[in-house]
């Protein structure tokens, strides 16, 4: 408990002990104009994320050496070296920042990765070695359940290293150690800004890993580079914005739609839909694309829309195959395309165009643009955006 009094701050446990803590300077300022030119935080924190993610790669890249830093790891290349497995423990948009992430370890680091629903991390008895680096990820630093996966993972010896925004919350202390996303204060109960952030602190830290094992200078440097473009990447996606919120009025009067992705961009697909149940109070499911036929398809018909990641990135001639799909029981398509590709002009005029990147990047670019396409459908419908009934910014309970 922290009792303000004009003259003092007073600290007590919750059985009324009196304890002392050192003070820490949090640096971030709430703006005084509040959501300034913008109707809702959602929507500021959407245009603020170029420069949020500016925020969080500066001082971080190493052009020269093809690398990342990430100081706040405090971890030796020796003992990155000995890393063997990393688990993601982490809720909602967090825990898909954490899937977009176990692809990106697995393939640019080369370390097999997996992600835990924090609230099951110490239910299932998780296998965590010495060598385990576990990876918490929380906006807030103070959820419930990813904070007990936390204390999991310290007990049972693991190497733990938070991905946090809130400097000095609850899960980045205890962690010991971690990365903090500099995204700067997020208000809107809808991730936004957190999510691009964390995403990518994950590829920064995998090419750290990755230099630090088999990827060699040539890779660093190119990933370095698409890293440094993310900022300019995600002005040309809010460009877009007029376009996208044109077909998300268009669709707003759907009650049911599914997102389906391949690849890193499958979690784009879950995040998407997530946004989407959130603030609009309609039901959106993420689907893998080729999971769409082992049942979900039968929910298809001329009322569902479907939106689809057809990003030029691998896999993408799979995915044309799984639209074809969709339209054969005619459900609306929305695509999302990277730049002018016409691979979808025959199946839908919905079209939503981000900026052509590697696969790695596309995570990021696309849902900026499933973002702007959540609120312009929740706003068209007249719901409440910044406070969704039934949620709270940070989940303190499990
Ligand atoms: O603060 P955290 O990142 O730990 O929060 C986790 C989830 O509660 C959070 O991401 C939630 O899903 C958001 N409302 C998503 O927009």
């Amino acid at each position: 408990m922290a009792i303000l009094t004009p003259s003092r701050v007073d600290l007590r446990t919750l059985a009324n002990v009196p304890v002392q803590r050192a003070a820490s300077q949090v640096s971030w300022e709430i703006s005084a104009d509040g959501k300034g030119v913008y109707d809702h935080y959602m929507l500021k924190e959407i245009y603020e994320q170029p420069e949020s993610v500016e925020n969080t790669i500066r001082g971080r890249l190493n052009f020269k050496a093809g690398n990342a830093v990430l100081s706040g790891l405090n971890l030796t290349p020796r003992e990155m070296a000995q890393i063997n497995r990393i688990v993601v423990a982490a809720c909602g948009s967090s825990f898909h920042a954490g899937l977009v992430g176990s692809y990106y370890f697995e393939d640019i680091a080369g370390i097999p990765a997996s992600v835990e629903q924090a609230a099951e991390f110490r239910y299932r008895n998780p296998i965590i070695e010495p060598n385990t680096l576990v990876l918490p990820i929380s906006q807030s630093g103070e959820t419930a359940d990813t904070l007990a996966a936390v204390r999991e993972a310290v007990n049972k010896g693991a190497i733990v290293a938070a991905l946090c925004n809130v400097v000095g919350s609850t899960i980045a202390r205890e962690s010991g150690r971690g990365i903090y996303l500099h995204a700067g204060p997020e208000i809107s109960v809808a991730s936004t800004k957190a999510f691009t952030c964390q995403v990518t602190v994950l590829l920064m830290l995998a090419l750290l890993l990755g230099r630090n094992r088999r990827l060699n200078h040539e890779w660093g440097e190119i990933l370095v580079k698409e890293i440094e473009s993310i900022p300019g990447l995600l002005r040309q996606v809010l460009e877009q914005a007029p376009r996208i919120e044109q077909i998300a009025k268009a669709t707003a009067h759907a009650d049911d739609l599914f997102y389906i992705g391949r690849g890193c961009l499958y979690p784009a697909a879950l995040e998407g839909a997530l946004k989407l149940k959130e603030i609009s109070y309609v039901h959106a499911e993420g689907y893998h694309a080729a999971e769409l036929k082992h049942g979900p398809i039968a929910l298809l018909e001329p009322s569902v829309p479907v939106v689809a990641l057809c990003n030029s990135i691998p896999g993408k001639d799979k995915m044309l195959g799984n639209i074809q799909e969709c339209c054969a029981r005619r459900a609306p398509i929305i695509a999302i395309v990277s730049g002018d590709d016409d691979c979808c002009d025959k199946f839908t005029d919905s079209i939503i165009r981000v900026p052509d990147s590697s696969r790695f990047v596309a995570p990021i670019t696309t849902v900026v643009a499933l973002q702007i396409f959540a609120y312009y459908f929740a706003r068209e419908r007249g719901c409440e955006i910044d406070q969704p009934r039934n949620l709270a910014k940070s989940v303190t309970v499990e």
